[in-house]
């Protein structure tokens, strides 16, 4: 499976999104990472469905869309609408957590589970078969530019042994402190889908990290 990339636009130029997103456009990146913060289930609060709505007429990449929200269930309707291609619940954030992935899928998009770093992956475990990635948080989310948590490599390698031994199609992503230091360790332990904030966006040349990261 080749890498995909998908820069993460927290920490793109918001006085200038416009040339960040050409930027991205014209890039290897592969998708393109929102976060969505609510100030409750993260201590940060970042931008909700006009600004996406905007976003995805700038954009020629499908939107990867992460939500770091409580109750995620309430919302999901909403932000399919406003062009979302993936969306991503966190496990901890959404109770019937069954029931929202296929409240996901029921839209057409791409259904996506998140675990925080305290959270054994194995809890996805009897849900593997509903999901199309997991979404493997290697910082507390809530902050861009936060130094990775190097136990996310144990999950990463356990979850891509269960995806495995039961010839599964789910791709692995991983958030959080993510560079040219640690991804092709983590791809070695079969993460498929980097996503980079910082690396990406405080990079002399955007480009050509994003470039580093798919050759990983
Ligand atoms: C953190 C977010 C990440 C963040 C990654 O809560 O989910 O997507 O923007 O940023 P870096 O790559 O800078 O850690
Ligand atoms: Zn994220």
């Amino acid at each position: 499976m080749s890498i995909l990339v998908s820069p993460s636009l927290l920490s793109a130029n918001f006085l200038n999104l416009k040339a960040d997103i050409e930027m991205l456009n014209r890039s290897q990146a592969n998708w393109l990472h929102l976060d969505i913060m609510d100030g409750i289930f993260v201590p940060n609060i970042t931008f909700g469905m006009p600004v996406i709505s905007q976003i995805k007429t700038a954009t020629s990449k499908p939107l990867d869309v992460h939500l770091m929200i409580d109750k995620p269930e309430r919302y999901i309707t909403a932000f399919r609408d406003a062009g979302a291609d993936i969306l991503t619940v966190h496990l901890e954030g959404a109770i019937h957590l069954h029931r929202t992935v296929r409240q996901i899928k029921d839209t057409g998009a791409m259904a996506a589970v998140a675990v925080n770093p305290h959270t054994s992956v194995e809890l996805l475990f009897d849900i593997l078969e509903e999901l199309d990635m997991v979404l493997i948080m290697s910082v507390n989310p809530g902050f861009g530019g936060q130094k990775f948590i190097e136990r996310s490599y144990d999950k990463i390698k356990k979850l891509s042994n269960e995806i495995n031994s039961r010839s599964l199609n789910v791709k692995i992503q991983v958030d959080g402190g993510v560079d040219n230091t640690n991804s092709a360790k983590l791809v070695q332990c079969g993460a498929n889908v980097l996503v980079a904030g910082n690396y990406v966006f405080k990079s002399p040349n955007p480009e050509e990290a994003i470039i580093s990261l798919k050759n990983a």
